[in-house]
């Protein structure tokens, strides 16, 4: 694309994960993330520990995206960091560094969206990756959003369906709550899916018109199924695990599958990109393989690292913003509820 040397710091922190990473044009050079194993205790974010933690971890979290990019700062053409939306607390201190590193440095400082980001992580240049041409539908699910995008361009992207309560990253964390599995859940749910039977119990699916979702209605559905078979059989979840959670699995991707299909039909667009910390899920990887047959669409998958909330995908916006000389001022501030 280009026969510039271009080196640009993401910086993210907003929620639990401190992350930094170096891009060198379009490819990843470093991509560090420093995981907050305060929150498992609580069973959940705590903001508070969360602003803290991202205070003690930031500067040794950039340093070794430096080192590992095998760069000097000076060697920097710009600081992208993440603007939005998420905990304020969190947001404040990806800012604030990014900001006063950029100024001492004299670069420019790049905003980023977050919920962009997760998107535009499939244009990081990656050996075996393809990347999804324009138009295309992402669907974006964490444990902080779900939604389905329309997106155009780059920075020209239509929100057409999201989350009236529950996120589904939630879904499966509340599940795992219940089910006394540590936080998050969605990780372990997964694996036990993938040893269970996904139609030994049935959960009815909410009924939301249009492309938004509704995750809560199924979250209480699950924990009354619980207190009803934990009363006739106080074994019922250590016997049942596997199953358990291979049933939720399984109405979950249904949910999420059916949605797509509205979305393709509604738009006619085939082609899909997942993004956000659950679409490391196995089923529905599998799912939107088994849609490529059934329905003809082409879907595209991030690598692992870039799924969960990390800084590669800062960084990558941050060059393709780089390349339109799309800067910040110094008086920018976060935005706990940016919108894309
Ligand atoms: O994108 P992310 O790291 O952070 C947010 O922006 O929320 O997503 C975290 C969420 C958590 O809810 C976690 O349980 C879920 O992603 N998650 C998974 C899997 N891996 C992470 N959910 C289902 N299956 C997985 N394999
Ligand atoms: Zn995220």
């Amino acid at each position: 694309m280009t026969s510039q040397n271009i080196y640009i710091l993401g910086i993210e922190s907003s929620c639990d994960d401190t992350a930094a990473s170096v891009i060198h044009n379009g490819s990843i050079l470093s991509n560090v993330v420093a995981n907050q194993k305060i929150h498992e205790e609580y069973g959940g974010v705590v903001p508070e520990l969360a602003s803290r933690a991202h205070q003690q971890n930031i500067v040794p979290v950039v340093h070794q995206a430096l080192e590992k990019a095998g760069i000097t700062k000076e060697q920097l053409n710009a600081i992208a960091f993440t603007r939005g939306p998420g905990l304020m607390g969190s947001l404040l201190v990806g800012t604030s560094f990014a900001k006063s590193f950029a100024y001492g440095l004299n670069i420019p400082l790049i905003d980023v969206n977050h919920m962009q980001a997760h998107i535009l992580a499939h244009f990081i240049d990656e050996d075996g990756f393809e990347k999804p041409e324009f138009p295309f539908l992402a669907m974006t699910i964490s444990g902080g959003h779900t939604q389905i995008v329309k997106v155009n361009n780059y920075f020209d992207m239509d929100v057409i369906g999201e989350t009236i309560d529950d996120a589904v990253g939630e879904a499966y964390d509340k599940s795992g709550k219940i089910l006394g599995l540590g936080y998050p859940a969605g990780p372990e749910i997964d694996k036990r899916a993938q040893l269970g039977n996904p139609k030994a119990f049935k959960f009815t699916k909410p009924k939301v018109d249009g492309l938004d979702f509704s995750f809560s209605g199924l979250k209480t559905a699950i924990l009354y199924f619980i207190q009803r078979e934990s009363m006739k059989n106080p074994d019922f979840i250590k016997e049942n695990l596997n199953d358990i959670c291979a049933s939720i699995q399984y109405t979950i991707i249904g949910i999420l599958i059916d949605k797509l299909k509205v979305a393709t039909k509604q738009t006619g667009i085939n082609q899909i990109a997942i993004g956000g910390g659950v679409s490391a899920n196995s089923g529905i990887r599998k799912a939107l393989k088994d849609g490529e047959q059934k329905f003809g669409w082409k879907t595209y998958v991030p690598k692992f690292e870039f799924t969960t909330d990390n800084a590669a995908m800062i960084a990558i916006v941050g060059y393709l913003k780089y390349l339109e000389e799309d800067f910040a001022e110094q008086d920018i501030t976060a935005s706990a509820r940016l919108k894309i």
